[in-house]
């Protein structure tokens, strides 16, 4: 595995990788979901490309920038066992030097949701991954289901930018007891860790009436929220039943629908999510 930082290293590098090329974007502190997307894109590309940047401009003041988890050894380790060709080490002055100007703003898709709770967020996340994009000039780029928004987000700017890049999404790994493998889990103490799993017990209950043939979103949000209300440490943010490619909330679902949601657990934001799909 060749490790860089430069852009023009990385350039260099990347242009004499057999394709296709695969590119697995993260911000590090990895675990079995990013290695999910490595391993497939390890499987479907003659060439493996990860980034491991934690990009400062999606992270609102007052969010946990400064305290989010790293341990590059640790993640270097796992992604030379992965058999990784080029690990890309950006740092932020190479990103954004001074004097930075330009942005990527996807309006719609960003604005319910992650962007409603979260504003600037996605402009911070499509304007980084358009700038990867550009250095690292993949085929394919993989992205997690458990970042259902991100990936409608970065669908649009793919296809409104011209990007000539397949964007490949993969499920969600979990953890046996269901809740879903994240670098901010390590901030849960042992009551907390528990109570988390609440966030799929309650999209897993919505599901399963939904299995049941209940069609009326606004039952199937109350349903999730009469679980969630059970557990005294989770505190909701939002809870959503909406349309999956639009993300704009549902009366009735006449096709696929997302059940998403975002829970204080303590201190600790959680998000997860799962797809309905007509034919289950
Ligand atoms: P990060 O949170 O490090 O996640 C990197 C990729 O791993 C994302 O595509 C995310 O959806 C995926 N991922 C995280 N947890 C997962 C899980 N449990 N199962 C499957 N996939 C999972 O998402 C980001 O970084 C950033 O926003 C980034 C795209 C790198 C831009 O900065």
């Amino acid at each position: 595995m060749m490790i860089v930082s430069t852009i023009v290293e990385l350039r260099a590098l990347r242009a004499r990788l057999p394709g296709p090329v695969g590119f697995v974007p993260t911000m590090g502190f990895l675990h079995d979901g990013h290695l999910s997307l490595v391993r497939q894109a390890r499987q479907e590309c003659a060439s493996a490309v990860v980034s491991i940047f934690v990009n400062p401009t999606q992270f609102g003041p007052g969010e946990d920038l400064s305290r989010y988890p790293r341990n590059l050894a640790r993640d270097q380790a796992m992604l030379e066992s992965e058999d990784v060709d080029i690990l890309w080490l950006p740092t932020p002055e190479q990103m954004y030097p001074p004097g930075y100007q330009t942005w990527v703003t996807v309006e719609e898709a960003s604005n319910p949701l992650e962007g409603a709770a979260r504003p600037g967020h996605f402009r911070g996340v499509a304007t980084v991954v358009a700038k990867l994009f550009n250095a690292v000039q993949p085929d394919m780029a993989y992205f997690g289901q458990k970042d259902a928004q991100q990936v409608a987000v970065i669908r649009q700017m793919t296809r409104d930018l011209n990007f000539p890049v397949e964007i490949v999404v993969c499920p969600t790994a979990r953890e046996p007891d269901g809740l879903a493998k994240s670098s901010r889990n390590v901030y849960l103490n042992a009551q907390e860790r528990k109570a988390a799993t609440v966030l799929f017990r309650s999209l897993s209950a919505a599901k399963d009436a939904f299995a049941g043939g209940e069609r009326d979103a606004r039952k199937l949000r109350m349903k999730m929220e009469e679980i969630l209300a059970g557990e005294v440490l989770a505190r909701p943010q939002y809870i959503s039943c909406a349309h999956p490619l639009t993300l704009q909330e549902l009366d009735i679902i006449t096709d696929d629908a997302l059940l998403s949601m975002a829970v204080y657990v303590g201190t600790t934001r959680l998000i997860d999510n799962v797809l309905l799909q007509q034919e289950m």
